[in-house]
């Protein structure tokens, strides 16, 4: 009997932190970001530009950027220019400024000591170094709604001030900011919001037939020829555009798809293994994502998920959430954390949209906040805590 051949010749172009060398339909958007940035290979130094990308997720924002990034510098280098691009993910940074521009300080010196700044000191010496290496900086803070939560305003404020009280020297750091959800812009100081409002790159939602160019893409990249159907592709692209046009979720099932075809060994993709790969892809929840909460994070989502295996009501009390929470710290010999602590969890859990709160209404005694789980299976999500803390025990 033949071996089986997988349909796949090179995954890793599927992977979530590949950057494709073709950026689709987005011409429009990468010259309007060009034309913002101009001054950076044309007159460094004179003035310096913030610039705002917005859109849903799955919209290509951070590809956009990284793109942006990679053409801008490579006319800079052409012009003996020393501009830098650096993106840097707010939430991988845990909403945190220091951890931002440490990360930012170690493109450029890797072994600046960890310890021993501030924030504030951290953006003096950043700004030293520019000096010093006559260097001009793009900073892109991704997932921008990280910060806004965790420290407000102040941050952006910041980046933006140590430009202006700079006076007779060049200016050498510019600011892109990526934000998913507009609401987070109303928490910004005027100033800051107007500016970035002055330069807002709005990204519309994909159309199916742009989400299959994207696919077709991917898959002459990633699969072996012939291996994927045209009405695969286009059940692919229909399913992306229903969930507002998601990229990363077509990408995601596209993948998932060719993995089921692998394990069924079957010679092609067809439709039936894209409907096995939906019921494992969740558009909202991003599977990189995941991992990267915090222990206490973690123990919070096992208990909500574990309290909503055993109800039919799509809403728990943040009440019965700690009470759910302080049993899986329990089982796991954690020493739960207080009331405050556990606020900001669930904060950040739903800004990262895998749950949602509200306030309850009319009808019940007192306010309350409300937590729901619109978008995982419970069982999934227990299987998938349960998994993740065994490992943070190995
Ligand atoms: N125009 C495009 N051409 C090629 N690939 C694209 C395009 N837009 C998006 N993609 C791909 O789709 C996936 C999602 O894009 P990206 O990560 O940029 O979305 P996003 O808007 O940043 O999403 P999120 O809000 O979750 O951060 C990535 O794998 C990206 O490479
Ligand atoms: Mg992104």
């Amino acid at each position: 009997m033949p071996r089986y051949t997988s349909v796949f010749k090179d995954e890793s172009k599927l992977d979530i932190n590949y950057v494709p060398q073709h950026l689709l339909h987005r011409k429009l958007q990468l010259n309007l970001l060009n034309q913002f940035f101009r001054f950076a290979v044309e007159s460094p130094g004179k003035m310096t530009q913030r610039a705002l990308i917005m859109g849903h997720i799955g919209a290509g924002k951070t590809v956009l950027s990284q793109h942006f990034g990679l053409n801008i510098t490579r006319e800079a280098k052409q012009r003996n220019i020393n501009l830098n691009y650096i993106h840097i993910n707010c939430r991988e940074c845990k909403g945190n400024l220091f951890m931002i521009l440490q990360r930012t300080i170690m493109k450029f010196i890797p072994n600046f000591p960890r310890r021993g700044y501030s924030a504030e000191e951290l953006l003096q010496a950043l700004m030293q170094i520019l000096d010093e290496k006559d260097a001009y900086l793009i900073l892109t803070l991704d997932e921008l709604e990280s910060l806004v939560q965790n420290e407000g305003s102040d941050p952006l404020y910041n980046l933006s001030r140590i430009q202006e009280d700079r006076i007779n020297t060049p200016k050498r750091l510019s600011l892109i900011c990526i934000l998913r959800q507009p609401g987070h812009l109303e928490k910004l100081d005027p100033s800051t919001r107007s500016t970035l409002q002055r330069n807002i790159i709005q990204l519309r939602e994909y159309s199916e037939s742009q989400l299959e160019d994207i696919l077709d893409n991917r898959v002459n990249l990633a699969f072996r020829d012939g291996t994927v159907p045209h009405q695969t592709m286009n059940l692919i692209a229909e399913l992306g555009k229903s969930e507002s046009g998601n990229a990363r979720y077509a990408i995601e099932l596209l993948w998932r798809a060719g993995k089921y075809a692998d394990a069924s060994e079957m010679r092609e993709v067809l439709p039936e293994c894209v409907r096995n790969a939906v019921v494992s892809v969740y558009p909202v929840v991003r599977r990189d994502m995941i991992p990267e909460f915090s222990l206490h994070e973690k123990l919070f989502l096992l208990g909500v998920a574990r309290h909503f295996k055993q109800t039919d009501s799509a809403y728990m009390s943040m009440g019965d959430a700690e009470e759910a929470y302080a049993l899986a710290c329990e089982e796991y010999g954690e020493k739960q954390r207080g009331h405050t602590q556990i606020w900001k969890y669930v904060k950040a859990l739903s800004t990262s949209g895998i749950i949602e709160t509200m306030v309850s209404g009319v009808g019940q005694r007192g306010k309350t906040t409300l937590i729901s789980l619109p978008r995982i299976p419970a069982s999934d999500l227990e299987q998938e805590m349960s998994k993740l803390l065994s490992q943070d025990w190995r």
